[in-house]
């Protein structure tokens, strides 16, 4: 099996709403996919569909091999599922919850005891494990729930906001528990609205918008990708205004216009340099890559720089180095998942009001 789930065409409708619009992705075995999306994007009904909750209105998915239209019982059972909402019975233990999934499973009793002590301890909830649902923290709860998801060992795990309302604490402990469920086989379905959550866990990334799945790719793809359009659409501001400058001036392009064509941020650098000076400020401005310096509070010195190459950041550290500057904090800033999730989700937004 190279895929963990399939979709062909996943549409949802809600009468006339169409909540999930002809969705296709493809998700590698054991990897961990971050799906993110504005609020009512169709996340969760996507999630809901793949889980066999609700049926597609039309097109399909496979989910661990298996059609969720026509196999939807074994779907089931190669599939754990962390809701939104925590749906544990309120009046049940941590224990009693667990063991009502496991019995719906049909693990067999001399197992059952084991696997789910075993997962109380892996998720630290076993100090808890007689208390009612009902008595439980918001985390409390998040850990319950993950133990009854887990406790038929799916090959695969749907978690919808796991680390909504967390702790930072329990939210790394989460963390941790994600990883290393995936380094143990388990492929990883995360729904989030926390960037960094799914930048630093992710292998893949779809960002969902007004049902359309409108990016997917790597983080760091999906970062180069949205460096690459605001390079294109710079130069075609550019060239724009060059032609109108042309047209004015009768085919004559003042020369320094000209030369600003790649005068493109793609980088942000800052440095705090405590003995600085003019002759390291004017050292650093030589550099070609380097298109502004401005000097901040406290010898703060900013700098764009138009070019991928992390090269330049060493350029500029050796420049300064060679005119005795004394650095005593350096930064680098470059396009963030937030970014690019602002980006697509605000073009699509551009296109539904035209
Ligand atoms: N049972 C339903 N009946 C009618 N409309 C629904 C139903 N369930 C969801 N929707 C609509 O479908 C759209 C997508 O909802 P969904 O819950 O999938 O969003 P989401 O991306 O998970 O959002 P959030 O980030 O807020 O959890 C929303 O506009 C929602 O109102
Ligand atoms: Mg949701």
């Amino acid at each position: 099996m190279k895929y963990a789930i399939e979709t062909f065409d996943l549409t949802k409708k809600y009468k006339n709403f169409t909540a999930v619009n002809s969705i296709n992705f493809k998700i590698p075995k054991g990897t961990i996919f971050g799906m993110l999306g504005p609020n009512g994007a169709g996340k969760t009904t996507t999630i809901k569909m793949l889980n066999c909750l609700t049926q597609p209105t039309s097109g399909t998915a496979s989910v661990a091999e298996f059609d969720v239209k026509e196999n939807p019982n074994e779907v089931r059972e190669k599939i754990g599922m962390v809701p939104q909402a925590v749906s544990l019975y309120k009046d049940l233990t941590v224990r009693e919850n667990a063991e009502l999934c496991s019995d719906y499973y049909g693990i067999p009793d001399e197992e059952k005891n084991d696997r789910i002590s075993n997962l109380m301890d892996l998720v630290d909830i076993s100090y808890a494990k007689d208390k009612l649902i009902s008595q439980l923290s918001g985390g409390q709860k998040q850990k319950a729930s993950l133990v009854a998801s887990l406790v038929h060992r799916p090959d695969i795990l749907f978690l919808d906001e796991p680390t909504i309302g967390l702790d930072p604490t329990t939210k790394r402990v989460l963390w941790n528990l994600i990883r290393d469920l995936n380094n143990s086989g388990h492929t990883i379905i995360l729904c989030s609205h926390d960037m960094h959550e799914v930048d630093m866990l992710c292998d893949n990334v779809g960002i969902i918008n007004t049902g359309k799945l409108v990016a997917y790719d790597t983080p760091q793809g999906l970062k180069d990708s949205l460096l690459k359009d605001e390079k294109m659409e710079y130069e075609k501001n550019i060239s724009h205004t060059l032609n109108e400058v042309h047209n004015e001036n009768g085919g004559n392009l003042p020369i320094n216009l000209s030369q600003n064509q790649d005068n493109i941020c793609l980088k942000k650098m800052s440095f705090i340099i405590e003995n600085q000076n003019e002759e390291i400020i004017n050292s650093i401005k030589a550099l070609k890559p380097v298109n502004e310096v401005k000097l901040g509070e406290n010898n703060r010195i900013n700098l764009k720089i138009n070019s991928f190459d992390d090269d330049v950041v060493n350029d500029v550290i050796k420049t300064i180095i060679s005119k005795n500057g004394k650095i005593s904090a350096v930064s680098t800033e470059e396009p963030s998942l937030e970014d690019v999730f602002m980006k697509v989700t605000s073009e699509v937004d551009k296109d539904a009001r035209a």
